[in-house]
């Protein structure tokens, strides 16, 4: 079995998220370890939560860790949109291979998502162009094609005179209590504008939210055929688990 598994986690707006994943299956190990966020915690607080995890399944070998920013060279986290804003310029690979004791590697969340879905998931096989979005505190992208992952931060483009994510996230049909129907209209309006510019084939949404799919995707109108992530708001873990296979 050595060699096999990794541990994925998943930090997000408002938890981290971390479990063993068999990284030749795709399924979790063990139940996933989650440890909520209510206060943005500092880069060093956020070790020390991902040591937990680490320690939580007496963990020895290679961790995946999928982080809601544009990371660099593999390791570097350039922004923080949702969390502590001095995660900006931190060497992610560092900060967490320090605190955990074990090698690191580093993946934008979404990315991370989209590498799970397209091995594992919604997207297994297809080799056409894949839009993945992820619906959560923040708006996460990536595209595939033929087997290749590329972050995105679509959720950062300038729509209707502000950043999309600030208009579209999941969170914001929560915090401004609006109705499925009008969130999902509005939803559709923006995946529409990617649409004319990226014309994926197929579109993958993850998150929590994807697993009341049938809430909002008759509102959305796509020309790609519309899926829901199949591994739910799980990918992210095993997405960054597999990475670690890639990045050795
Ligand atoms: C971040 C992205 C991330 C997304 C989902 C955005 O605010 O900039 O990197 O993928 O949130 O967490």
């Amino acid at each position: 079995m050595s060699g096999m598994k990794a541990l994925g986690i998943d930090i997000g707006g408002s938890a981290l998220k971390g479990a063993p994943v068999n990284t030749r299956t795709g399924r979790l190990l063990a139940d996933r370890l989650r440890i909520a966020t209510p206060e943005p915690l500092s880069p060093l607080q956020m070790s020390r939560a991902v040591a937990r995890i680490a320690r939580h399944f007496h963990w020895r070998g290679p961790i995946g860790i999928g982080f809601p920013g544009a990371i660099e060279g593999g390791c570097r986290i350039m922004t923080s949109a949702n969390l502590h804003p001095k995660f900006v310029g931190v060497d992610g690979r560092k900060l967490f291979g320090r605190a955990t004791g074990c090698p690191v590697s580093m993946i934008n969340d979404a990315a991370a998502a989209a590498e799970a879905e397209m091995r594992f998931g919604a997207g297994r096989g297809f080799m056409g162009k894949t839009l993945l979005l992820t619906l959560g505190t923040g708006v996460g992208s990536a595209l595939a094609y033929q087997g290749v992952v590329v972050p995105l931060e679509l959720g950062h483009l300038p729509w209707r005179g502000r950043d999309a994510e600030d208009l579209v996230a999941a969170s914001v049909r929560e915090n401004q209590d609006l109705s499925w129907k009008k969130w999902g209209l509005r939803l559709g309006a923006f995946i529409q504008t990617l649409e004319s510019v990226l014309w994926p084939e197929l579109i993958i949404v993850g998150g929590g939210v994807s697993s009341k799919h049938e809430k909002f995707f008759k509102y959305l109108g796509t020309r790609a055929r519309l899926v829901p992530a199949e591994f739910l708001n799980q990918a992210g873990i095993v997405g960054a688990a597999i990475w670690t296979l890639s990045t050795k």
